[in-house]
């Protein structure tokens, strides 16, 4: 089993150009040492061709999209493809955010259709799924869980999996300062991996690398990665800061 540490840092719609290449430089300097963990960085659009340029040649740094269109090319105004992502550079895109499943509406159809389209531009789509307050209030969580993976994965083959990421960001923890406990995503995460052999046996499940997301911070990431079926973060609010950002990726 070898199973690749990730930090990734989700920068969501912040920063400026030039905070952006201070941000990535200050990270460089600090964990370029440090190569046991994938740092990744999820940046907006117009900053994915220059940050690609500032990590290039650096061992265990890559640049990540936060979103691709489900449509290949042609007359789709304001859209970014897959095949666009990956000429600037970049060679990860998120795929399922919570926040795109709530204010853009993406339907699995569409989550579908992102990550085959990441997948034949060898891109490496990380997907995100996970549950509403309500949802867990209401002991449901397993059940979304199992069915966002479902109604998603079940189109790919084992193979394919193998280049795909997972992240488990319930949605109550994201940008709320609530994290969720090591407990409850280590449970998590177990059942996400048991569900993953499920679908597609225990050797993809073994070694498919599943992050944690969500109030993810220098404080509480330690026992977050001390799981052991927690991979590593996907970390908001908190990569917009060196100093943070390069404590968490300092935690495994
Ligand atoms: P957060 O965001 O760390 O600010 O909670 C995580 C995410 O949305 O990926």
């Amino acid at each position: 089993m070898s199973r690749t540490k990730i930090v990734a840092g989700n920068w969501k719609m912040n920063k400026t150009l030039n905070e952006a290449t201070a941000l990535v430089n200050e990270v460089l300097k600090n964990t370029n040492e440090f190569d046991e963990v994938q740092k990744i960085f999820f940046t907006p659009f117009p900053f994915l061709n220059d940050i690609s340029k500032q990590i290039s040649g650096k061992k265990n740094f890559s640049v990540g999209a936060q979103n691709c269109s489900e449509q290949v090319s042609g007359a789709f105004t304001g859209e970014v493809s897959a095949v666009m992502l990956k000429s600037t550079g970049c060679n990860y895109v998120l795929v399922g955010h919570s926040e795109r499943r709530e204010y853009f509406k993406e339907t699995k159809e569409q989550l579908t259709s992102k990550i085959k389209l990441a997948l034949d531009n060898d891109l490496k789509p990380v997907f995100c799924f996970g549950e509403k307050l309500a949802e867990r209030k209401n002991k449901l969580h397993f059940e979304i869980v199992a069915q966002q993976l479902k109604e998603v994965l079940s189109s790919f083959s084992a193979v394919q999996l193998k280049n795909i990421i997972l992240a488990y960001e319930p949605v109550w923890a994201i940008g709320t300062g609530e994290t969720a406990s090591p407990a409850q995503a280590q449970e998590m995460h177990r059942f996400v991996r048991d569900t993953i052999a499920e679908l597609f046996g225990t050797e993809t499940a073994l070694n498919i690398s599943i992050l944690y997301g969500g109030s993810c911070n220098a404080q509480n990431a330690q026992e977050l990665f001390a799981c052991p079926d927690v991979d590593g973060g996907l970390i908001g609010g908190a990569s917009l800061k060196a100093d943070d950002f390069c404590k968490i990726i300092y935690s495994f």
